[in-house]
């Protein structure tokens, strides 16, 4: 059995996480951290100032954390300290808070940081990329759309494509949103959209005189990140220290 604790327990991806590690026959819902004590289904949540103690009494051996990023960095440093692997999912980590979890991390823990857990993502950033390999001289546009409460803007999925789009088509200015009179030059137009429910929707367009390919992905649950997550940290477990995404997790090649 894996023994997982689940950082932001009482969040909207933690309770999903918290309910379906609960449900899995190999890994042990052992317990969760967040801003405020409590529990969930059947096991305590312990306020962040207490976490480092319960990881040890818990004998955590994986730590998910979904909150956000001014505390994942800490939670990522702290599961450190305690030799516990990592499944970080927060998003709108800066670079400077990337680089700070990288060194706690390197040398002394596995981790698998993504920006997407769900498996349709994976393969929807493959077609990404192979598509912007051979669409160089189309105008690209990255719309994403979430639900109401979302905190970071845009998506840290939508981050991760603009990436694949500068590392496969070439660097390109980012243009978020347009207003007034614009003249469409080389940039990539970014678009976000926030209302409702919506779980997540990325789609990205390639155009040209007379034809426009669109390749886009829609969550409809949240159980696809979170199913993603679990079989992270099923895999992590026991790696060697360093960082790892979710192409290692899933054995994809790398292009
Ligand atoms: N990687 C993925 O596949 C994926 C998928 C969905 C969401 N996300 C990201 O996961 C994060 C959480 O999303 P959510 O929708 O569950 O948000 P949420 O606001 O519903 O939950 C976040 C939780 O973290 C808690 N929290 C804040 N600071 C904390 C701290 N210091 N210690 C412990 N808990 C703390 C909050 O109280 C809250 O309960 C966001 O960054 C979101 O973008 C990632």
């Amino acid at each position: 059995m894996i023994n997982v604790v689940v950082c932001g327990a009482s969040g909207r991806m933690g309770q999903t996480i918290g309910r379906m590690v609960n449900e899995s026959k190999d890994l042990e819902l052992v317990g969760g951290i967040n801003l405020k004590p409590g529990s969930f289904f059947g096991v305590e949540i312990v306020e962040t100032k207490n976490a480092e103690v319960f990881l040890k009494k818990t004998k955590a051996d994986v730590l998910i954390d979904f909150t956000i990023a001014g505390a994942a960095v800490g939670n990522v440093q702290m599961a450190a300290r305690n030799n516990v692997a990592l499944v970080v999912g927060t998003t709108g980590i800066t670079a400077d808070q990337r680089a700070e979890m990288d060194k706690a991390i390197h040398g002394h823990v596995p981790a698998v940081i993504s920006s997407n857990f769900s498996i349709g993502v994976s393969i929807f950033l493959q077609l990404v990329r192979e598509s912007a390999k051979l669409l160089k001289d189309y105008d690209i546009e990255v719309l994403e759309a979430h639900h109401r409460n979302k905190k970071d803007a845009p998506s840290g999925t939508a981050k991760t494509i603009l990436q694949i789009l500068d590392e496969e088509a070439g660097t390109r200015q980012k243009m978020y949103g347009r207003e007034g009179i614009t003249e469409r030059k080389n940039e990539i137009g970014v678009h976000v959209i926030r209302g409702g429910d919506i779980v997540g929707d990325h789609k990205v367009m390639f155009s040209k005189n007379f034809e426009t390919i669109e390749i886009s992905h829609r969550a409809y649950d949240r159980s696809v990140f979170a199913s993603g997550a679990l079989l992270a940290a099923r895999w992590v477990v026991g790696k060697k220290a360093g960082v790892y995404g979710m192409n290692d997790v899933l054995g994809f090649k790398k292009k």
